[in-house]
C-alpha cells in the first residue's frame, strides 16, 4: 500500500486503534522505526520531550507497558512520575475524575493510563490538558500493543498488507485482539479470530475477521499466529472445562503450528501461561517465536507516541526528533 506521508500526527490523544486513518498508524510506525535504531546504540536519549512531565496511572498490574512507557520518557527527556494506586488517595475513595482533576492542575504534558473499565481513557482525555495514551483500558482497547505487533511484523515481514494473521484463544475480554483486529483491518491484512463458542464476542465477524472454534482450520496457511492469555481477572465464572482441556483444543504446540505456513511468525502479547495457551517448545523456538522482539518493539513504539502526541502541545524549545 502505498500512502502519502503525513507531516505530523493528526490528534492530541491515542485512545484506541479505531478510527485511526491508515497514514495516522503508518506516521507512528514510521517514527517508531527510528527509535528502534536510537534503542540499540549505547547513548539511547535524547532531549525531545525535555521540560516535558509524564503521568503513568496504572489502575491494574503490567510488567512490559509501564515499564516500557517509563523507559520511554526517560529516554525522551521527560519528568516521569509513576504514580502508585496503591498508595494513592484512591484507596481512601477518590475517583477516577477526581483524581484526574488533582493530577490535571500539576500541569502534566502527557498522562498514561491503565483502567479496568473500558473508557476510563476516554473520560480523562475529556478531563485533562494535555495529552492522554490508553495503555489499556478493561476488554476496549490497548492501542500501543497492536501498534509494536504491527511494528514487529512489518520489520519482519516488509508489510501488513495482505498477511493472514490468526489471532487465538480469550477474544472475548481481549483488548489486544480488538485493537489488532482495528489496525490489521486499516492496513489491509486478513484477520482470522478463532476461540471457544464461549470466549468469542457475539457478531465479532461484523470487526471484519473471518470466525473459527477449530484451531487447525484457523491456522491453515497463516502467516502470523498470535496467541492470547486467558483474562482469568475478568472472567467470573467458568468459561473453559479445564487449563488441560483448553490446551489440547486451543493451546499452540508444533502440532498445530505445522497448518500454519512454514515460516509462520508466532506472536503473544504476554504475560504468557505456559501450557495453558502456549506450549513452552514453541514460545521459545528461536526460529519461529518473535515474543522478545514484541517486548522490544513496545519501548520504540512508545517513544514515538510520546514524541508525536506532545508536537501538538505548546512548544518548550526541546531538541528535535532524531
Ligand atoms: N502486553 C501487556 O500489556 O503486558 P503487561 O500487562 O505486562 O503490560
Amino acid at each position: 500500500m502505498t500512502l502519502p506521508r503525513l507531516a505530523s500526527y493528526p490528534h492530541r490523544h491515542l485512545l484506541g486503534i479505531e478510527g485511526l486513518a491508515p497514514d495516522a498508524i503508518e506516521f507512528l510506525l514510521d517514527l517508531a522505526d527510528e527509535y528502534v535504531d536510537l534503542n540499540r546504540q549505547v547513548d539511547k536519549k535524547r532531549g525531545t520531550l525535555k521540560g516535558r512531565t509524564q503521568i503513568n496511572l496504572f489502575f491494574e498490574t503490567s510488567t512490559r507497558t509501564s515499564t516500557s512507557f517509563e523507559l520511554a520518557g526517560k529516554r525522551l527527556g521527560a519528568d516521569v512520575i509513576n504514580m502508585s494506586v496503591a498508595r494513592s488517595a484512591v484507596q481512601k475513595g477518590e475517583t477516577l475524575l477526581d483524581t484526574a482533576m488533582t493530577l490535571n492542575a500539576m500541569h502534566p504534558d502527557v498522562l498514561v493510563i491503565r483502567h479496568q473499565d473500558s473508557g476510563a481513557a476516554q473520560l480523562l482525555a475529556q478531563k485533562v490538558s494535555g495529552s492522554v495514551i490508553n495503555a489499556g483500558d478493561g476488554t476496549h482497547e490497548h492501542p500501543t500493543q497492536a501498534l509494536l505487533d504491527a511494528l514487529t511484523i512489518r520489520r519482519r515481514r516488509g508489510k501488513l498488507q495482505g498477511q493472514i494473521v490468526a489471532i487465538c484463544g480469550d477474544i472475548l475480554h481481549s483488548r489486544v485482539a480488538r485493537s489488532n483486529i482495528h489496525l490489521l483491518n486499516a492496513m489491509g491484512a486478513y484477520v482470522r479470530v478463532v476461540g471457544p463458542p464461549t470466549l468469542l464476542p457475539t457478531a465479532i465477524e461484523r470487526l471484519g475477521v473471518e470466525v473459527h472454534t477449530d484451531m487447525e482450520k484457523a491456522l491453515d496457511g497463516a502467516d502470523i499466529v498470535m496467541m492470547l492469555r486467558l483474562q482469568l481477572e475478568r472472567m467470573q465464572g467458568a468459561y473453559v472445562p479445564s487449563f488441560r482441556e483448553y490446551f489440547h483444543f486451543y493451546g499452540l504446540d508444533h502440532r498445530k503450528l505445522a497448518h500454519a505456513k512454514p515460516d509462520a511468525l508466532i506472536m503473544h502479547p504476554g504475560p504468557m501461561n505456559r501450557g495453558v495457551e502456549i506450549d513452552s517448545l514453541v514460545a521459545d523456538d528461536i526460529n519461529r517465536s518473535v515474543i522478545r522482539e514484541q517486548v522490544e518493539m513496545g519501548v520504540a513504539v512508545r517513544m514515538a507516541c510520546l514524541d508525536a502526541l506532545t508536537r501538538h502541545l505548546p512548544d518548550t524549545g526541546a531538541e528535535p526528533a532524531p
